[in-house]
Order: C-alpha cells, then sequence, then structure tokens
C-alpha cells in the first residue's frame, strides 16, 4: 500500500469516528429527553470532574458526572454501580485518565513515536492503549498532546509530535484513530481529548505554565492546524491550555473555543478545561475570584470542570442571578450526555473485573510497542561502529542501562516497571556476547567519578564499549523544564572515561527531550538517540546494535547545538539578513577586527546559524542517495494537484528504510513565509542496491495559508521544494501556481 502522508491523507480518512446519522439522531432525542428531567444542580454535576474528595457522595448526590484517575476495576464499577442504581437519574460515570503513550504496555513517549513518521504504528500504538485501559474501566483519555514545541527547555516536548504541524496533525489524527476505533461504542473505544488548546508549547523561554506571544497569524498557521485535522478526524473531546494568548487565557477564550472550534470547525464534541485552569485565571489576573473565572469560562465555551469546583460552587448562583443564561448550561450538558451515550455507557456502564489481567502485557501488544521502538530510535552519528560485528567482550555502563522506570519516560503511571526490559538485560539474552557491566553512575545526575577508572580499565579489556546516558524520567514531562541541556550530572565525564579505554565507543541516549550534545559526540564512535522507548525499548536497542534491526528513526525536533541558540526549528521565517555561509566565528576573528568583518547577517559568533541536527535528520546503516526531485507541470491553477516525483536510490550494503521528505518553500507571499514547510512524508523500504521512484500528490489547496488580511488562501506565485532526507538538505526545483 501507498504510503504517503499529508493534510489530504487526514481528510480522506474523516468519518472513521463518527456514528451514523441516524444513529445521532437518536442520541440527540435521547439527551434531549434526559436533558429536561434535570434539575439544575444535576446539570451542574455533569459538568464537575473530580479525582478526589468522597467521590462516592458526590456521585450518589448527581454532583459529579466524570471521574478521574480511577483505574481498578472494581473500584470504578462499585462508583459506576452508585452512578446508575442509587443517582435520582442514574447517568452512567464517564472515567478519564492520562493514557499517554500506553496504560501497561509502554509505546515510546509521544516524541519518539513522532520520530518514527510512522502514523499507521502510532494508530496502532494507540489502538493497543485503548485495549488495555478500557479494560481498566477508562473510557476517556487525555491524549493526544498536539502542542507545538520549538523550546527542547520546555519539559512538556516529550509529550508532543515536535516542531512541525504537518507531522503532528498526522500523528494527531491517527493517535484519535487509534484510541476512538471505528465506533466510540466498542467497548474498547476511549474517548480523545486533543489538547492544549491552545499555544501552551509556545511558553515563553520553555518554561512550563509561562506567558506565550503568538501572533494571530502564527497561532493560525502553525498552532492551530493540528488540532483541525484531529477534529476532522472525529476527536471527542477538547482540553482547553493553562497559558494565556495575548492576555486571554485560554479556559476563558470565546475566539478560540467558540469562533474558531464550534463555527470554523464545527466541532460537536465537548471541551473540558485543565486542571483548575479555570481557577488559574484569578492568579492571571483575568477573573476576579473563582465565581467570576466561573463566568468567564462558561460564557466563553469550557463545559467541564477539572478540579477547579467553580461550576459546583458558583454555576447555580451565576444562572439564578442571570449572569449566565440556563441555556449556556444546557449546551454544555447536552454534550456531555451526547459522548455518554456515544460510548454506549448508558448501555454498557459496567468493565469485566478480570479483563484487564488478561489483556495487559498481551504479546502482540508487546510486538507492537517493539516495532515502535525499533522504528523510532535516530542514528545521529555512525563512525563505523556499528552494528557491532566481531565484539565478542561487550562493556556495558551508563546510568540508563538498567534503569527501567526512568526508560519508560513521563506519564507511565500505570505501567509494572518489572515488565520493562532494559538494554543491559536485552544484551545479556543475546548469544555469542560476552557482557560486563560496570554502572559508572547510579542515576542521570549523579556528580561522582568515583567509578570512572574502573570503567576506562574495564574499556581497555573489551572489544568495544556501550555508554547508555540521557535523562531520567522526571527530568521531562510537566513542570520539568530545564534551562541547561547538557547531559546532566557526569554523564559527559563517563563518556570521556569510556572512551580512554581505546576502543569503539557506542553512546546510546534516552532522553525526554533533544539534549545538547555536540561535545560528547567527539567522544564516541555512534550515537543512538531514543526518546524514552517505554516497556520494550532495551529489547529495541539491542537488535538495533547487534544488527537485528537498521535504525531509521528521524529527528521530530531540531537539535540545537547549545542551548542559547533556542529557539531554533527548521521552518522559521527568512530574516531580511539570512547566514551566507562565510561568517566568521568566535575564534576567527582577529585582533582589533573591524566592527563588520564577522559579516553582517543572522548568526551567532559562538554556535554560528546551523542546529547540530536539523529537523527530520537520521542515518542508517545504509545510505540512500536521492535524484532530483521533478514536477509533471511547470504551473499550476489552484484547484489541481502537484504531481512530485523523485528517485530513491538504496547505495549501501544492507536494506533499510528511509523517511522520504517532501518541503515545499512560498518564495513571496503577503507575508514573510517559512524558508521550507514540510508537506508531505513516506517511509521507503529498500534493498540494497534497489531504486524505487516516489510520488508525491499535494494539492495546491494545501500551499494555502493565513496572509496578511488573516484569511486562508493560497496566493499564487512561484514555489520551491525538495525531495530530501531531512530539512537541510536537496537539490531545489521550482513550480509556480496561477
Ligand atoms: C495537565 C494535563 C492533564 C491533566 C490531568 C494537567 O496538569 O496539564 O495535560 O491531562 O493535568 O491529569
Amino acid at each position: 500500500m501507498k504510503r504517503t502522508f499529508s493534510f489530504v491523507w487526514i481528510l480522506a480518512l474523516l468519518g472513521l469516528g463518527s456514528c451514523n446519522h441516524s444513529a445521532e439522531s437518536k442520541i440527540d432525542r435521547r439527551v434531549e429527553t434526559l436533558l429536561a428531567e434535570m434539575t439544575l444542580d444535576e446539570k451542574i454535576g455533569q459538568l464537575n470532574l473530580v479525582d478526589s474528595g468522597d467521590l462516592e457522595e458526590l456521585v450518589r448526590t448527581g454532583k459529579s458526572g466524570a471521574l478521574f484517575n480511577v483505574v481498578d476495576p472494581a473500584r470504578v464499577n462499585r462508583l459506576q454501580r452508585i452512578a446508575v442504581e442509587e443517582s435520582r437519574l442514574g447517568i452512567p460515570l464517564l472515567f478519564g485518565r492520562d493514557v499517554i503513550h500506553g496504560f501497561h504496555t509502554l509505546f515510546p513517549i509521544p516524541l519518539g513515536q513522532a520520530a518514527t513518521f510512522d502514523p499507521q504504528l502510532v494508530e496502532q500504538g494507540a489502538r493497543v492503549a485503548a485495549v488495555e485501559a478500557s479494560a481498566a474501566g477508562v473510557r476517556w483519555t487525555f491524549s493526544p498532546m498536539l502542542d507545538i514545541a520549538r523550546d527542547p527547555r520546555w519539559g512538556r516536548i516529550a509529550e508532543g509530535y515536535g516542531e512541525d504541524p504537518c507531522l503532528t496533525a498526522v500523528m494527531g489524527a491517527a493517535m484519535v484513530r487509534g484510541y476512538q476505533g471505528g465506533d466510540l461504542r466498542n467497548p474498547t473505544s476511549l474517548a480523545a481529548c486533543i489538547k492544549h488548546f491552545a499555544g501552551y508549547g509556545a511558553a515563553e523561554g520553555g518554561r512550563d505554565y509561562n506567558t506565550t506571544k503568538i501572533p494571530a497569524r502564527e497561532l493560525r498557521n502553525f498552532y492551530l492546524p493540528p488540532f483541525e485535522a484531529a477534529v476532522r478526524a472525529g476527536a471527542a473531546t477538547v482540553m482547553t491550555s493553562f497559558n494565556e494568548i495575548d492576555g486571554v487565557p485560554s479556559t476563558g477564550n470565546p475566539e478560540l473555543l467558540h469562533e474558531i472550534l464550534r463555527e470554523e470547525w464545527q466541532f460537536d464534541g465537548m471541551v473540558v478545561s485543565d486542571w483548575n485552569s479555570l481557577g488559574e485565571m484569578v492568579a492571571h489576573g483575568f477573573a476576579a475570584d473563582k465565581r467570576d473565572a466561573a463566568r468567564k469560562a462558561i460564557l466563553a465555551g469550557t463545559e467541564i470542570d477539572m478540579m477547579t469546583f467553580g461550576y459546583s460552587g458558583h454555576l447555580r448562583e451565576l444562572v439564578e442571578s442571570g449572569e449566565v443564561p440556563e441555556s449556556v448550561v444546557d449546551d454544555a450538558v447536552r454534550h456531555v450526555l451526547r459522548l455518554k451515550f456515544r460510548l454506549g455507557l448508558f448501555e454498557n456502564p459496567y468493565v469485566d473485573e478480570g479483563l484487564s489481567a488478561r489483556t495487559s502485557y498481551a504479546p502482540e501488544h508487546l510486538a507492537t510497542a517493539k516495532r515502535c521502538a525499533l522504528e523510532s530510535a535516530i542514528l545521529l552519528k555512525n563512525d563505523g561502529a556499528l552494528p557491532l560485528s566481531r565484539v565478542r567482550n561487550l562493556l556495558v555502563t551508563g546510568p540508563l542501562a538498567d534503569a527501567a522506570h526512568d526508560q519508560n519516560g513521563t506519564w507511565s503511571f500505570d505501567a509494572d516497571p518489572g515488565h520493562t526490559v532494559t538494554p543491559l538485560t536485552a544484551l545479556r539474552r543475546v548469544e555469542g556476547l560476552h557482557i560486563s557491566y560496570v554502572p559508572g553512575l547510579k542515576y542521570s545526575r549523579d556528580r561522582s567519578s568515583a567509578e570512572f577508572a574502573h570503567v576506562t580499565a574495564a574499556a581497555r579489556r573489551a572489544d568495544a564499549v556501550v555508554v547508555f546516558l540521557g535523562e531520567e524520567a522526571i527530568l521531562s514531562g510537566e513542570a520539568h523544564s530545564l534551562s541547561d541541556l547538557h547531559l546532566a550530572g557526569a554523564q559527559s565525564g563517563l563518556l570521556a572515561a569510556a572512551r580512554a579505554g581505546g576502543k569503539p565507543v557506542i553512546a546510546v541516549v534516552m532522553a525526554g527531550r533533544p539534549l545538547t550534545i555536540e561535545r560528547d559526540l567527539a567522544n564516541c564512535d555512534a550515537l543512538l538517540y531514543l526518546f524514552h522507548p517505554g516497556t520494550t525499548g532495551g529489547e529495541a536497542i539491542a537488535d538495533l546494535l547487534t544488527g537485528r534491526a537498521v535504525p531509521g528513526g528521524k529527528t521530530p525536533v531540531t537539535f540545537p547545538r547549545t542551548a542559547g541558540q533556542i529557539p531554533m526549528y527548521y521552518n522559521h521565517n527568512n530574516t531580511g539578513r539570512p547566514a551566507v555561509g562565510n561568517e566568521i566565528l568566535l575564534d576567527e576573528i582577529p585582533l582589533r577586527a573591524g566592527q563588520t568583518s564577522p559579516g553582517c547577517t543572522s548568526f551567532y559568533l559562538d554556535s554560528g546559524w546551523e542546529p547540530l541536527f536539523p529537523f527530520g535528520y537520521g542515518l542508517s546503516y545504509t545510505t540512500f542517495a536521492y535524484g532530483a526531485p521533478r514536477c509533471d507541470r511547470e504551473t499550476y491553477g489552484p484547484e489541481e494537484t502537484i504531481v512530485v516525483e523523485c528517485t530513491l536510490s538504496n547505495t549501501g550494503r544492507c536494506a533499510g528504510t528511509e523517511v522520504v521528505q517532501l518541503y515545499v518553500q512560498d518564495l513571496t507571499g503577503s507575508i514573510a513565509r517559512p524558508v521550507k514547510e514540510l508537506k508531505g512524508f513516506e517511509r521507503v523500504t529498500l534493498d540494497a542496491g534497489e531504486s524505487r521512484t516516489v510520488t508525491f500528490r499535494l494539492p495546491v489547496e494545501e500551499l494555502a495559508f493565513h496572509g496578511f488580511d488573516l484569511t486562508r488562501r493560497v496566493e499564487p506565485g512561484r514555489f520551491r521544494f525538495w525531495v530530501a532526507g531531512d530539512s537541510a538538505s536537496g537539490t531545489p526545483a521550482e513550480f509556480e501556481v496561477r
């Protein structure tokens, strides 16, 4: 099957998550009947999402219609029975959970899944997560996170799909399809919740929860497209974000929640706040108190309040005083009830209490997770040390070699690290390989060099050394921002100590973000990078190191050289003075040089203008060559489709998979345009010596953007395009749009 991915590809899959028309009208009738019977307090109860307090009492009295963080099937059933049998109207509960990259079987963190550039596999992973989580009684996941992240200091870069709107849109739609399956009523379906709407990833300085500055056009052209694609794929719910944009917190932003989400995109699902994001509008200085926050939030379109207790505490008086029309509350309740009907909760409220134990960590789940971990690995350097050949005695060292908890990554609440196979365990199982193990450091932040001499001595005795470096799980994710992105603790020292043994050194980094590893590259012969790869990460790594599998992952974010270069992302606008390549850097500047001698362009004296690794980059054990790209015509009309072709050849000695990427640049627009934008990609597997023509079909419509007057359209003119293995290479060609 042909696997070219673009926005159009997503559109073609529309409808998979939506119920048929007659079922929907039946649901609407049932919603209206039920709504007519509800008291105002019961309506407000449906808008209250909690995970703590006297849950049984809240449910019995109809004061909470949805709970989260309850994952024991027996407890789920106990609470559900109270809702169904003891509350006045018997409305079933909806149980939510942050199922972010798997439930029990953990897949790579989302950033790692993005590195696969394989949406079909990502969709299968979300399906596995849904099967396992639903078996525990969960029917709603707060995932996928579709925040574009251009700043690896931001710990939550781990939870998303990187810096690119096209890749994030494709992956987001895949996650939605995987979670929701073909039909929400299927008991293995989870309602997806796309978050955080919107702009949360633009936190200034990468400091979590920080303010954002996103111009309206930028919001439309970069931050919103993944959300729109996921809405079109049928996402059942949306979560508002903590941040404000240009002074307006999302939870109280009617432009985002009404105009864009409901009116423009015709979203008919339900909107939930983030944890206390309603209450935090007081801290923002946007609401005077919780009552004011509740008023602003419900009027803006935030329908369920997660953990502020603003609606449960104040909505009744706001309705009674006339400040909030009851019809606004009714609309919110409609969306909640409709979701519960769509999920089949009224017919099927309970979970089989033995199912979870029978389902979790099933061999086929582990196999899918392993494929994902394999495809997520990015080979960033290889001077021939990989795959390991003729190595009999291998020294394994480093704080991530045997760290199950850390390898699982952020948001791994439900996984048992006992099921996680570490690289050390997996390598010890490889026949013919003798492993000696010296931890070197106890954990990633460990600053002690006490074992380094021992590591050097052991390296001398070995044929090769693999040093497992990176970040503990706790160093990325929510509220875990960093300002220094070097390997933590004494890890760089450990790598140098391994190097001093004089044998080939392979670094394997497992982290929640791109770290600034330039100085470490000099101390290894090969470097394999994985964003925390989850349960089967160790087995995948062992296969990759020994050549039983060939790496093919690509960077879903730019790797900066230094944290000071951030923000650095590939699809930036050009400056009036782009770097031209003859700039003089710090150490080359002669004494008493003239003021303009280093060059009057946009660059850093100390770190230049290029990143360490560009977006879309990754090596293989084989090599690929690209022919010149060509399109089928010189000019295209606005309704036409551009057919781009390029010949890809495997010029190396083994089979491998390459992610072929199509980039386009709009040369002149009513506003300055990005230097490149990803418009499609395809995974192509070729045998050694094989060549194939790769074809992309790009509708001209996909060149549209929000221009000077903010409307979205394709602007006629000349375009440049590249077909390449990353965002920084390739031969350009051009076409014109009339
Ligand atoms: C996070 C959300 C998450 C929610 C519920 C918040 O702190 O921002 O992403 O879904 O907690 O756990």
